[in-house]
Formats: structure tokens, sequence, C-alpha cells
């Protein structure tokens, strides 16, 4: 819905079933007299301003737990499209010009056996860890607590972002956006990362500083990237970033399962319908 009419619209509304693309800030809030009830289809709530949602008394649901493996699979998708340059595989042959077997065309890197660092150990980043113990990898991981759980069950050992970038062959986002994340990879982090390295992000657009990404993967500073999120978003076509051979970007797709939308959608749909009711929501993000 567009913005202007969603703040006619929500004059009447007593609850709010949003996207993560609608900003639900004070102005919304401030036209929006009847809220009883904000309820998000996502997991992330970036876009939410939550302390004036609690200011207001307006509960906040979404959905965590029930994206948690799509999302997962995403960044394993995107970090061995990026890897083993898949997409330049794809491009390749879609040009008409596969040619005889050469031993090394398209070589990438390895990422069975390679060192992963995971930025953002919470439900999406264990899940990561779980397909990376399968993939035999050595599983570093950095975020505001140590997580002993994903240390017993696969080795993974907790190292602050530097040390975390320096060690990893391929880097992983899944943390969450907010004032501390936003940025976390920049142009001096980017040069802390091996020139060697994948970085993948799953989370947020914003926690990646897209120009410094650009110059990165032009200069050799990283080897590739794999993207499900972007700053912007939309990304244009005409964007630097999607000019890129070393750079696969879909377009925000990490719960896009049939599956998974639909437990989502479900799960948007009884937290609202429980706080209209004066009930607990299934999963309240603020208070
Ligand atoms: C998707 O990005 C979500 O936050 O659920
Ligand atoms: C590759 O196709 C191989 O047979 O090694």
């Amino acid at each position: 819905m567009p913005r202007s009419e969603l703040l006619r619209q929500v004059e009447n509304a007593r609850g709010l079933y949003c996207m993560l693309t609608d900003q639900i800030d004070r102005e919304l809030l401030g036209a929006a007299s009847n809220l009883v009830a904000v309820s998000t289809m996502a997991v992330g709530v970036d876009n939410i301003d939550l302390v004036a949602c609690t200011e207001q008394g307006i509960p906040v649901g979404h959905t965590p737990g029930v994206l948690t493996e799509a999302t997962a699979d995403m960044a394993f998708a995107l970090l061995l499209a990026a890897a083993r340059r898949v997409g330049e595989g794809i491009d390749h042959v879609r040009n008409n010009e596969w040619g005889d077997w050469q031993p090394d065309l398209l070589l990438g890197a390895d990422v069975s056996g390679s060192t992963i660092g995971i930025v953002g150990m919470g439900r999406i980043g264990a899940s990561v860890a779980r397909r990376a113990a399968g993939f035999d990898m050595d599983i570093v991981y950095t975020g505001p607590s140590s997580k002993p759980d994903v240390e017993a069950e696969f080795g993974a050992v907790r190292r602050d972002l530097s040390g975390l970038l320096a060690v990893s062959d391929h880097v992983v986002i899944t943390a969450l956006l907010n004032a501390e994340t936003y940025h976390l990879i920049n142009e001096r982090t980017l040069g802390l990362m091996k020139p060697t390295a994948v970085l993948v992000n799953v989370a947020r657009g914003p926690l990646v500083d897209t120009e410094a990404l650009v110059a990165a993967l032009r200069n050799g500073a990283i080897a590739a990237a794999g993207l499900d999120v972007t700053d912007p978003e939309p990304m244009r076509a005409d964007h630097p970033l999607v000019a890129l051979d070393n750079c696969v970007i879909t377009p925000h797709l990490g719960s896009a399962s049939h599956r998974t939308r639909i437990a989502m959608a479900d799960m948007a749909a009884r937290n609202l319908a429980r706080a209209l009711n004066g009930e607990p929501m299934e999963a309240q993000a603020n208070g």
C-alpha cells in the first residue's frame, strides 16, 4: 500500500498488519488514533519504531522461528553461488560461450572444509552453523552474547569482528539491523577480510556500506558477494553493484518458500487476532 493511502486508512484501524517495507514511525502512529496492535509479516522489526509503539501501549507482533530454516538455506544458496560462480556459469551458457571443457574455466573458492564467519548468532545464525558443520567447516561467530549451545554442538568459537574477518574464508551476515550494526561492514572492515573471501548478507542491506562493497569487489579486496538484501532496496538494474560479475543478488527472498511464507502469514494473522482479543501475541517484539 502506498504510504499516503496507509496514512489515510490507518485512521480508523484498530489493527495494522504490515510488511517490512512499511515504515511504522511516529508520523504513522500520530495518524492512527484507534490503533491497538501492529503485526508485521517478518521477523525483522527495524522498520518499526518499537519505542514509540511501547510508549503508546501498542504491542508489535513479528514472526521469529518459522522462517529460520528457509533463510539459512538462502544464505547457503548465495554462499555456494558466489563462491562457485554459479551466476557467471549460467551467463556463460546463456551467452553461448560454452566451449571445450577447460581445467581452469571459472574457478572459484572452496566452501566445504573452509572457515565460515557468522556475524550475528541468533536463530538464523545457528541454523547457518548447522549447515556449515555439514560442510565440515570451522565456525567462528560474533555477536553481543556468547552462545554456549552452538559452541558445544558445532565447535563454534566466538571472536570480535576484526578477529572473525581475519580468519574467515567466508562471512555470512545474519545480524539484526540497529544503530550499532549500521554499516558494520565498511571500507575498514572489508579491508580486514581475506582477498579470497565471499561476503553473504541475508539480514538487512544497511549492515553493509554499499559504496565500500562496490569498491572492494572492483579492486579485489574480497573475491565475491552474495546478497539477498541491499541498500537501497529495491536495487535497480543500473546500479553499479548489479553490473559486477562477482556479485550475486536476489530480491529479498530469504523466507520465500511456499511453506514458510504461509507460516509467516498465519503467524502474523494470529498475532494480530490475539492482540485484538486482548490476549498475548505468540511473538511480541516490544514490551
Ligand atoms: C525478512 O526479511 C524478515 O525480516 O522476515
Ligand atoms: C568432472 O566432471 C570429472 O569427471 O572429474
